[in-house]
């Protein structure tokens, strides 16, 4: 094994064995359960991974940051609570989601105060930096929220441009992981351009991220995805693959596409398989990826501009990142 794949699965395991050892709360545990149960369904950990090797790049000592890592996926874990219950998930990581599992009152509630508690583990950030962290923190956090609404307000919109679902998945999806990195990074005393640089990067690569997302939801294998394959079909998400569907399918797949976006009673599978058939008659998936690639690309040479110290984590954050290309989950 590499020297590149031992710190990066280092850090991972020190990471989880904090997760796993953390306590958010006992009773009622109606209220608290649900959150240890998503959280240890796994997941990549790719945020909080991020944080932790953004800071790698200039300092060490990373033990001193899991907990505050940890809030950037408690945040995205919580942000996964009412997202399922927003595109009426049934799966999340293998597993059924908390809303069906129990409610989705209970993945309200549960939701709510896994966000407090993302809040006091940013509490254990050193105090001269906490001001800075927060204001950062909340911005993101409400670009999240906003990236969440327009999504939800694409799938009743009939035409949503190329320019307006990249600003939506930049907000809903990318700032997170450019936050995760410029946290990272400040938290280690990096100097200003490089924090910006890896903001920018992450941000990139993030945008590159929902794409193969959205790629994964039609094409995925079912038994590596652990979601619903085709929910954002079903519910008519305007992801980058419907949108370039609806501007490129012509004569009888056009009708036919239209036909499955205004059907209000239909057979989810035959919906899924319908329009995913049009999607491969005109090259969806290639265009896609053409797409998700251009963004990777920019980052991979916005990240070749940085100068850190530590060689061997800029090595193994590249690999991390490349990897996020290929990814079956
Ligand atoms: C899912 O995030 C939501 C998106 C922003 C695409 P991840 O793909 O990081 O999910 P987990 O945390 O690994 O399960
Ligand atoms: C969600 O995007 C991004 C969030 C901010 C939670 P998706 O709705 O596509 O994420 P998945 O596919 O359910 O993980
Ligand atoms: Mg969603
Ligand atoms: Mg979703
Ligand atoms: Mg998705």
């Amino acid at each position: 094994m590499s020297q590149n794949k031992k710190d990066v699965n280092k850090i991972l395991l020190d990471l989880e064995n904090h997760i796993q050892g953390y306590s958010y709360g006992e009773s009622p545990m109606e209220l608290y359960q649900p959150i240890s149960y998503l959280m240890s369904l796994g997941g990549k950990r790719i945020r909080p991974l991020l944080t932790l090797m953004a800071y790698s790049l200039y300092n060490d000592d990373y033990v001193q940051i899991l907990t505050p890592a940890m809030a950037v996926e408690v945040f995205h874990n919580f942000t996964l609570m009412h997202d399922d219950i927003m595109d009426d998930a049934p799966l999340r990581r293998g597993n059924a989601t908390v809303h069906e599992k129990w409610n989705a009152n209970t993945a309200i509630l549960s939701g709510d105060v896994m966000l407090v508690k993302a809040y006091d583990m940013l509490l254990e950030i050193n105090p001269s930096k906490l001001p800075e962290c927060l204001r950062l923190f909340n911005k993101t956090a409400a670009e999240v929220c906003e990236g969440q609404q327009h999504d939800m307000n694409f799938e009743t919109q009939d035409t949503v441009s190329e320019d307006a679902y990249i600003d939506m998945i930049r907000q809903k999806t990318a700032v997170l992981l450019g936050f995760a990195l410029q946290f990272g990074a400040i938290l280690a005393d990096a100097p200003e351009t490089e924090i910006q640089n890896l903001y920018d990067f992450g941000v990139n690569i993030g945008i590159g991220f929902q794409l193969k997302d959205d790629l994964l939801d039609v094409y995925a294998d079912k038994s590596k995805f652990g979601k619903q394959v085709g929910g954002d079909i079903i519910s008519n998400k305007k992801t980058f693959l419907l949108l370039k569907a609806k501007e490129l399918a012509k004569g009888k797949d056009k009708t036919e596409l239209e036909k499955w976006i205004a059907a209000k009673e239909f057979d989810k599978e035959e919906k899924v398989n319908a329009v995913t058939a049009i999607y491969d008659g005109i090259g969806i998936k290639e265009l896609t990826e053409a797409k998700m690639q251009e963004y990777f690309d920019k980052g991979f040479a916005q990240y070749a501009t940085l100068k850190v110290p530590n060689h061997d984590t800029y090595q193994a954050l590249l690999k991390l990142t490349q990897n996020l290309v290929n990814r079956e989950k």
